[in-house]
């Protein structure tokens, strides 16, 4: 805020700070992704096509990738995080902004993405996934993974980690932790009628999503 940037193009101006925050990311999907894989595999089967949109990186990219060697995996995200990437035969790095377009795909993997924006953001960006899922002509969908708040919790450390992480990303960016009745408000109003959710490890859930 000091230097009038956001935390991506400050990242994007800081070679350390780009290089900083995608290994703090990549360590977090190297925890999440064998959880995904071992408990929500099916979720990904019968797709060709998948783009991890703000993939970072490519740690949940390259383990979906080489657990489903069939699914053509996209990871994109800002020039200067994929810049230099190596790909490999069912792997690709592209550079883009979600906000002006996302490559047309089968399905679109968000994994903690949403909770980095407002309301109108979020609603921004899951227009442009409905635009990129819908081009391939199939029934297409978004796979979310993010926490879903949830006050009926009676562990404190559980409702702690909760609070803790909405004010980070408060502070951090524009965004916030959401409840279920704020993410189906989201989802509603770009478009997406179907939903549902299912719990990945600790307070982090995967939610499908499609119109
Ligand atoms: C919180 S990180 C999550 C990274 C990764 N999905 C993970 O969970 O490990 C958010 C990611 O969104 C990317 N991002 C921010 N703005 C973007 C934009 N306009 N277009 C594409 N990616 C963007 C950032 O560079 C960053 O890699």
């Amino acid at each position: 805020m000091t230097h009038g940037k956001s935390l991506w193009e400050y990242a994007g101006g800081d070679p350390r700070i780009n290089v900083l925050f995608n290994d703090a990311m990549a360590s977090d999907a190297q925890l999440i992704s064998s959880s995904v894989i071992e408990k929500c595999k099916g979720v990904f089967m019968g797709l060709e096509s998948l783009v991890d949109v703000g993939g970072g990186t490519g740690t949940m990219g390259k383990t979906i990738a080489e657990s489903l060697p069939q699914l053509e995996c996209i990871v994109f995200d800002l020039p200067h995080v994929v810049s230099g990437m190596q790909g490999s035969e069912n792997l690709k790095y592209v550079g883009g902004d979600m906000f002006e377009a996302i490559p047309p795909t089968d399905a679109i993997l968000l994994k903690w993405i949403l909770h980095d924006w407002n309301d109108e953001e979020c609603v921004n960006i899951l227009k442009k996934c409905k635009e990129a899922i819908s081009k391939k002509g199939k029934e297409g969908k978004v796979i979310i993974i993010d926490m879903v708040m949830d006050n009926k919790v009676k562990d404190e450390e559980y409702v702690e980690t909760q609070l803790f992480f909405d004010m980070l990303m408060m502070v951090m960016v524009t965004g916030k932790e959401r409840n279920e009745k704020e993410w189906v408000k989201l989802f509603s109003s770009a478009g997406f009628n179907n939903y549902k959710i299912t719990p990945v490890l600790g307070s982090r859930s995967l939610i499908q999503i499609s119109p």
